[in-house]
């Protein structure tokens, strides 16, 4: 088809920030570690000024050694000089803390094997950061230096950083180094940064730059080719922008060798799926003659990435990519001279990255904190007790045991510390893993009481204190759960504990601290009354309350029901099901769908819905807040979306049409729902009814998908269809699921790229005519006799961005294939929408950063006039 052309990518010029931050240059959160070397023998690197100390607090394991003398060149820095290697375990880790308000760091591990074993053979490992691999470690020979480079953010306020032996030889470590980085640099859609290429281009003495040169000591490797000629300038280049290249860099540039009007260089990424972001720096070096300008047009993988550019004299422009550039087999990154140009174009400097996620959870904090403060206090050895305590599950720490699933954090549930040598008295740091069930202490030689905190242990359901030298009585609480059967006790050879219930101590604590919490609930429960009272009089909902709804998720008596309703007062929709009433549940608006018993939507479907719903959540999927079950009453509480449909804002004569970019907004979240139903949920559930009207939009239009009646959890293992009887609106009905009566993820799919059309086009799924058009074979016929502004929705006059619609239309297209084989994903779907949706904005975006650059010139032109006048 001939819409499917190539898209304009748009890039956002980062120009300078109005407050361009004076950074001092100091090493102020920065972290460089020397590893292998002795406890105190830290010292300032003589090149780079750079304060590194030993490793050895940062952790536990491994051995310091030196490599050998013959790769000790004159020109070796001294961090290289020893490494620390981990001849134990499969797993050793380094913590670094980091300090408060730091978010976003540079993270590098440098490694130069040396023959420091003496082996004279190369090791590869890998590198963990978190719970995730970050990248393995594979050494040439002995003499190169490989650095490992990534720009994370962190999901607790350390790192950790370990090497895991995959077999293939010792793990060793050369250097750590980690740089605080400002949050607003080197942003992405989603995933973390691993350096690809950091290149000086056009530089002529072969001298890496780094700190102090670079405030943020980045490592800027010269680099050349004989198909470009070097320029340069003995005049310092500015920067005006956060990522403050060093003007070093930036002094050294490249054009095209003679008989050439481009630059071009490319690379083989080794997986298709990965994704690249480009930053370039350009900055004129030479002064032009007012005759002379120097232009030039920008292409990734042949498509724009920027038109027209020209650089000021002595000023770095970074240009990139808010959106990753997607890999082809060869990525090819051109830079051209514009028609206009006189002179060639121009590179001073280039970073490429590749986006990288690491989604695995990691150990609740609390956990953390405990189960650290455990290990110090009793000095517990036990050579696995590193890096995180659950994550990843296969090195999870010895002597534990953690809740895993997908949603939540791994939290501690066993803790054994049998036979460990400790001594002291029980922590109260035991009674902060306050989701523990089973605590085994025994053949210790724990002294003191037996605690009465381990009553405050909501799950413990088995304590075993066997063989220690524990003192006094038992509290009698924990006698009362084991005869509840709640809990098993085992206490045994304690010469000096009372191993009966009759000599259980009572804690007379206990009775006015009860009395207290008992005065204190009523109280708090009169403040949030009046609280409430006095917040539903104003007439104010929190409507962005939904977390707290959504922990209520729960059955109502239809009381309830009727007092939430205000005995079904409003009516807010009616349909095939029954009524849809307004209500609320503790000052949230939310909307009541009540079952007419007749109704078509059968108690299976009202069941499955409630299992469901209960089961899955998602920003892009309807909340339950609860349901009613009672005999003939049933109905499910939803969070109210107050803007109703999308069919209703798509087709209506609504004055306030929705705008290209919010269309593609809600098309993007719909879609995530989706994706999620698909691919986020195990076992995949199949929602068989997406259509525009079970997409919901609440008051900031934020869509949810809605009405999971005839939703399937996709059980058969191994197989890619379940065959069911065929449910689905006519429309938006997969004409394979039709005929062969396989239900795939594909047939929402379907479903969706008919949404899509429905979005792009305003118009009715099936026309009201006497043919009855189906919405597809109308935009086809659109498509092969005029062009694409044809096919969209003629009330937005033109304010698009064509490239983002003619990429949505062809997305549509792709779901609608007549064969489900031909259809995205809707993983791809969402990616190639988030596209378009980027696309569109880009657009907004790149106007606003003009106005920006304006009154940036205004004021430097201001501030040049006070200069040369305020001397
Ligand atoms: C080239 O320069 C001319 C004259 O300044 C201008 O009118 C024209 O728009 C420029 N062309 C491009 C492609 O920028
Ligand atoms: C704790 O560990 C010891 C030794 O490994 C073992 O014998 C004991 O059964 C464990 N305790 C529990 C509750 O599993």
């Amino acid at each position: 088809m001939e819409i499917l052309k190539k898209l304009i990518i748009c890039a956002f010029i980062c120009i300078a920030a109005l407050r361009v931050l004076v950074h001092a240059q100091s090493q102020s959160g920065f972290i460089s570690i020397d590893c292998g070397i002795s406890e105190n023998s830290g010292y300032t690197d003589k090149v780079t000024g750079l304060n590194y100390t030993s490793d050895a607090t940062f952790i536990e394991t491994g051995v310091g050694n030196n490599i050998l003398s013959e790769y000790k060149s004159t020109t070796l820095e001294q961090q290289f000089l020893n490494v620390r290697s981990f001849p134990e375990g499969k797993k050793n880790c380094y913590t670094l803390k980091t300090a408060p308000g730091e978010i976003k760091f540079f993270i590098r591990a440098r490694f130069m094997y040396g023959n420091y074993d003496g082996k004279g053979k190369v090791p590869s490992f890998n590198l963990i950061l978190g719970a995730d691999v970050w990248d393995s470690v594979e050494l040439e020979d002995a003499s190169p230096i490989v650095t490992k480079e990534i720009i994370h953010i962190p999901k607790r306020n350390y790192v950790c950083i370990c090497l895991e032996n995959t077999g293939s030889g010792t793990p060793f470590i050369s250097v750590l180094e980690l740089r605080p980085l400002s949050n607003s640099t080197y942003q992405t859609q989603s995933g973390s940064l691993l350096l690809y290429r950091r290149w000086d281009v056009g530089s002529t003495t072969n001298q890496t730059f780094r700190y102090k040169d670079d405030i943020y000591d980045r490592i800027w490797t010269p680099y050349n080719s004989q198909n470009w000629t070097p320029i340069s300038s003995p005049f310092t280049v500015h920067t005006r922008n956060i990522f403050q290249p060093p003007s070093e860099v930036m002094q050294t540039a490249i054009i095209p060798e003679n008989g050439s009007d481009s630059l071009q260089f490319s690379w083989e990424p080794s997986d298709p799926d990965y994704q690249y972001y480009l930053y370039l720096y350009i900055a004129e070096v030479q002064n032009l003659p007012e005759n002379q300008i120097r232009e030039m047009n920008i292409f990734t993988n042949g498509m724009n990435f920027i038109d027209a550019i020209s650089c000021e004299y002595l000023y770095t422009n970074t240009l990139y990519s808010a959106i990753p550039l997607l890999s082809e087999e060869k990525n090819v990154i051109t830079i051209n001279k514009t028609m206009n140009s006189t002179l060639l174009p121009i590179l001073n400097a280039l970073e490429i990255y590749r986006a990288q996620e690491f989604p695995q959870l990691l150990t609740d904090q609390q956990d953390v904190d405990a189960i650290m403060n455990i290990k110090s206090k009793y000095g517990v050895k036990r050579s696995n007790w590193q890096g995180d305590p659950c994550a990843p599950q296969k090195y999870l720490w010895q002597g534990l045991n953690c809740s895993y699933d997908d949603r939540n954090l791994p939290r501690i549930i066993s803790l054994n510390l049998s036979s460990s040598g400790i001594d002291g008295k029980i922590s109260p740091d035991i009674s902060k893993l306050t989701s523990i069930q089973i605590l085994d202490l025994s053949n210790n030689n724990f002294t003191g009481p037996v605690p009465d905190f381990l009553l405050q242990l909501p799950y413990l359901k088995e304590l075993i204190l066997t063989g220690n030298k524990l003192e006094g009585s038992i509290p009698a609480g924990l006698w009362e759960k084991q005869k509840d059967n709640l809990l098993s006790l085992s206490v045994h050879e304690n010469p000096d504990l009372c191993p009966k219930a009759s000599c259980a101590k009572k804690n007379k604590l206990i009775i006015p601290l009860l009395e207290a919490a008992v005065s204190l609930c009523i109280l708090l429960t009169v403040i949030a009354t009046l609280w409430g009272f006095k917040r539903r009089k104003q007439g104010k909902t929190d409507l962005n309350n939904n977390r707290s709804l959504e922990l209520k998720n729960r059955r109502f008596s239809y009381s309830d029901v009727v007092k939430i309703t205000n005995n079904f007062e409003t009516v807010i929709g009616k349909g095939g099901f029954g009524t849809v009433y307004l209500g609320y549940v503790d000052d949230n608006q939310v909307a009541v769908k009540m079952l007419s018993p007749s109704s078509a939507q059968g108690y299976k479907q009202f069941q499955a819905e409630v299992e469901l719903l209960m089961r899955v959540h998602h920003k892009n999927l309807t909340t339950l807040v609860g349901y009613c079950d009672e005999g003939i009453n049933m109905g499910l509480i939803y969070e109210f979306m107050a803007n109703g449909n999308l069919e209703k804002h798509l087709l209506g004569d609504n004055e306030d049409i929705l705008s290209w970019e919010g269309r593609l907004k809600i098309a993007v979240e719909a879609a995530q729902g989706l994706e999620y139903l698909h691919n986020g949920c195990k076992p995949p559930i199949f929602h068989r009814d997406v259509k525009s009207t079970n997409i919901l939009l609440n008051e900031n239009f934020q869509a949810k998908l809605a009405d999971f009646g005839v939703s399937r959890v996709f059980l058969a293992e191994g197989g890619t269809h379940v065959s069911t009887t065929i449910v689905g609106t006519p429309g938006y009905l997969d004409p394979e699921y039709y005929i062969s009566n396989r239900l795939t993820e594909k047939s929402d799919v379907y479903s969706f790229g008919v949404v899509l059309l429905e979005i792009i086009t305003s118009k009715s799924v099936v026309e009201n005519n006497s043919d009855r058009t189906h919405i597809s074979q109308w935009v086809s016929f659109m498509l092969a006799k005029a062009d694409i502004k044809n096919v969209i929705d003629p009330r937005l006059q033109g304010d698009f961005n064509l490239n983002s619609v003619q990429k949505a239309v062809e997305i549509a297209m792709a779901c609608i294939s007549p064969s489900s084989a031909n259809r995205p994903t809707m993983n791809q779907i969402v990616n190639q929408l988030n596209y378009c949706l980027a696309i569109e904005m880009a657009r907004k975006k790149v106007r606003n950063e003009i106005e920006l650059k304006e009154s940036i010139e205004m004021i430097s032109s201001d501030l040049h006039e006070l200069s040369s006048t305020g001397r």
